[in-house]
């Protein structure tokens, strides 16, 4: 059976992960979604069991796609979950650098091979703090995110007093 291993910090999930996602499941047997415990960029707007619900919420349709979290390096977790390849989603040219690095990496750690999945143009400006940013200063980002997404974004904003 051939597992892939999708991680990210998804605080929040958008269609960019959403695509990334469903392709990887229309590829592998089985796909597990691992958020990192701690995003540690800026603070997480969404807790944990937030993100692991969004996750859940948008891609329950799929069948083969389950969620989990993670903590400490990716290849320990690649390798004790038997996943066969890490997939990540490459919007642009900015993003080949870092993905290369980490990936090169992962695969001296570990011998697991990165896949590198191209998003959409359609998605490929998508990124969790921009649209995070642009939410807060009352854009409207609801073609950019599943509804259930845009509306916990909503009243996380309304709950923190921000413009909505
Ligand atoms: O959504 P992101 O922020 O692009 O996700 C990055 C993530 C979580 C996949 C990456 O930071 C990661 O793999 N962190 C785990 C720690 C680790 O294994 N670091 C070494 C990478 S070579």
């Amino acid at each position: 059976m051939r597992k892939a291993l999708v991680p990210g910090s998804f605080d929040l999930v958008h269609n960019g992960h959403l695509e990334v996602i469903a392709r990887a499941s229309s590829l592998f047997d089985e796909v597990l979604v691992a958020a990192v415990l701690n995003p540690g960029k800026d603070s997480a707007m969404f807790s944990l069991e937030e993100r692991r619900e969004m996750l859940a919420e948008s891609t329950e349709h799929h069948g083969n796609v389950s969620i989990d979290f993670f903590d400490g390096l990716l290849v320990d977790f690649a390798r004790d979950h038997e996943c066969n390849a890490i997939v990540k989603g490459l919007r642009a040219v900015s993003d080949f650098e870092t993905e290369m690095q980490m990936a090169q990496m992962n695969e001296r750690l570990s011998g697991i091979v990165t896949l590198f999945i191209p998003t959409s143009a359609r998605n490929s400006f998508l990124a969790s703090r921009l649209l995070r940013e642009v939410a807060r200063y009352g854009g409207d980002i609801s073609s950019m995110v599943p509804e259930s997404v845009n509306q916990r974004l909503r009243d996380r904003l309304r709950e923190q007093g921000d413009v909505t």
